[in-house]
């Protein structure tokens, strides 16, 4: 078999895709959806049906043209500023989207950073930030929906769901990763929390999964395929041999808020092409 030729960053992307409405009259919060992968999250849930609201906490412009890009699907979108590591702020917005929308089916726990550094030079600062943003602000959010999803429970014209919860992981809940102690912890961390949330509410029809994303092509990690060379690199790791877009993810998003995955509790879908597969294992070992 012939070695395929590395593509470059170019002329890579995911297939254009039409996406169908499986959320039609579902009520929708995502976490960070001004940029990257939130924002493509947003746009999809938008295109499947949901109204949909736009959490962001800095950059208020971009957060309004991903409102305005949902609202092309039809639907209804605000932009919310908060901090959800915030307490005060997280439970204000839930009270706010559940107002406008009357209710929520669907929360995208998206929101998270990174803040890199080798373990012996790493704040503190840095350290509780990744957590208070990463991991706290999941735990903020999901116990938010989970107080609306108990209180209203399934109704079955919208989903067969009481509420469903989506949690962005990250390959690197699994893979080690030095250099970023602070946002693999974090990542550890969502994967339990987000397992031991799955076990406790299932009885009550709420479905609680996650995502890990390998490397996908956002502003996150821009120094890990902006140049040829970066790029070149990154796919020694990537067996399916391009980077990841944001509708990779988005696509599975829409998949896991849906009907159509109701019998996936407490999974975690790794949207990686491959990359916790130990690409370094296909030709050695
Ligand atoms: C990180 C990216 C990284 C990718 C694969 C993601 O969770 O945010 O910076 O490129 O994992 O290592």
């Amino acid at each position: 078999m012939n070695a395929p030729s590395a593509p470059t960053s170019p002329s890579s992307g995911a297939p254009p895709l039409t996406i169908p409405r499986t959320l039609a009259g579902q009520k929708a919060l995502v976490t960070g959806a001004n940029s990257g992968i939130g924002r493509a999250v947003a746009i999809a849930l938008g295109q499947a049906g949901a109204d949909v609201v736009v959490n962001y906490i800095v950059g208020e412009p971009a957060a309004e043209a991903v409102v305005q890009e949902v609202r092309r699907a039809g639907v209804r979108s605000f932009a919310y500023q908060a901090d959800v590591s915030s307490e005060e702020q997280v439970d204000a917005m839930f009270a706010r989207a559940c107002a406008e929308f009357g209710t929520l089916d669907i929360l995208v726990n998206n929101a998270g950073l990174q803040r890199d550094a080798p373990f012996a030079s790493m704040t503190l600062a840095q350290w509780n930030t990744v957590i208070g943003v990463n991991l706290t602000g999941q735990f903020l959010c999901a116990r938010a929906a989970i107080r609306e999803f108990l209180r209203r429970g399934v109704v079955p014209s919208v989903s067969c769901a009481a509420g469903k919860i989506i949690c962005m992981s990250s390959v690197h809940q699994e893979i080690p990763w030095g250099g970023h102690p602070n946002y693999a912890s974090s990542k550890g961390g969502i994967k339990l929390m987000m397992e031991s949330l799955a076990q406790e509410v299932a009885p009550h029809h709420i479905r609680v999964n996650g995502i890990a994303p390998g490397a996908i092509r956002t502003p996150i990690n821009t120094s890990a395929w902006q140049t040829p060379e970066a790029y070149a690199r990154l796919m020694t790791l990537v067996p399916y041999a391009r980077i990841g877009e944001p509708e990779d993810i988005a696509r599975a998003a829409v998949w896991l808020a849906s009907d159509l995955s109701d019998y996936v509790v407490g999974t975690t879908l790794f949207v990686d092409g491959g990359m916790t597969l130990y690409p370094g294992f296909a030709t050695g070992g």
